[in-house]
Order: structure tokens, then sequence, then C-alpha cells
């Protein structure tokens, strides 16, 4: 696994700030970011993108995660979400079900508040009971 430095954990806050400075979430009015760092040490970011039939609207971790799948990134060593809220945002159902599909259930997700304070949890911890590939042997 990642050693997740402190120097590595600013370096994604910042990236993920930046990225939620690209939200475009004129219905919610609540922006978020997202970082994700492949195996490769490579980081790709994601923003919240909206729209008017609001099922349509997809989900700063997931934008992240296609974005790095779009590269050719298979693996991935941390997330970090970062939005507007004074408190830590969590990623919603919808995205720890999409995360699953190539991450790892230790792989850290790191939640932070609109300041950068940050909790960090295992997606195991986030997505118990999990249903991924290995449960369709
Ligand atoms: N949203 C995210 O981008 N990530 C989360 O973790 C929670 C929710 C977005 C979806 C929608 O654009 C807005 O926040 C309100 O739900």
């Amino acid at each position: 696994m990642m050693e997740l430095s402190e120097e590595l954990i600013f370096g994604l806050i910042d990236a993920a700030k930046k990225a939620r400075e690209m939200a475009y979430a004129p219905y919610s009015g609540f922006r978020v970011g997202a970082c994700i760092v492949a195996d490769s040490g490579n980081k790709y970011t994601g923003c919240n993108v909206e729209n008017a039939s609001y099922g349509a609207c997809v989900c700063a971790e997931r934008t992240a995660l296609f974005n790095a799948v779009c590269s050719g990134e298979r693996s991935f060593a941390a997330l970090l979400v970062i939005s507007d809220s004074e408190d830590i945002t969590f990623p919603c159902g919808i995205c720890r079900q999409t995360l699953l599909e190539f991450i790892s259930s230790d792989m850290p997700i790191i939640c932070c508040d609109k300041n950068g304070a940050f909790s960090i949890f295992t997606m195991k911890e986030l997505m118990p009971h999990s249903f991924t590939k290995e449960n369709m042997k």
C-alpha cells in the first residue's frame, strides 16, 4: 500500500480544491472536488457535473475515477473528497459501489471538510458487506 505522507495528502487537498472550482452545480449549489491517486503515482481530479434531469448528475468521485480509467489506470492507492461543507464529506452510496469495481477494500478514502481538515477511512469501513465481482464466483 502506498504510504500516505502528509505531503501526499496536502497535494491531494490542493488538487481537489482546484477541481471543486470547476464544479457544475447550478441546481444544488453544492460544489465537490475529488482527487484519486493511481498505483502508477499519477493523480486524476474530478468535480460534480449536474443536469436539469437530476438523475443524470454525476458526483466528483466518479468523474475523478472515470478520468483515471480513461487514461488507462486500473488500480488505485487513495481517493480524497472535499466540498463546501463545514462537515467532512463522504462518498455517496453509488460512488462507493462504483469505486469498489476498481479499488481494494483496504484503500484509504480521505474525507475533508471545506478547509481540508480530514479523516481517513478504509473502503471496507464505508462499505462493509459489499457486492463485487468476487461475489460472482
Ligand atoms: N456529490 C458529490 O459530487 N459527491 C459526494 O460525495 C456527495 C454528493 C454531488 C452530487 C450533486 O451534484 C451534489 O453533490 C448534491 O448532492
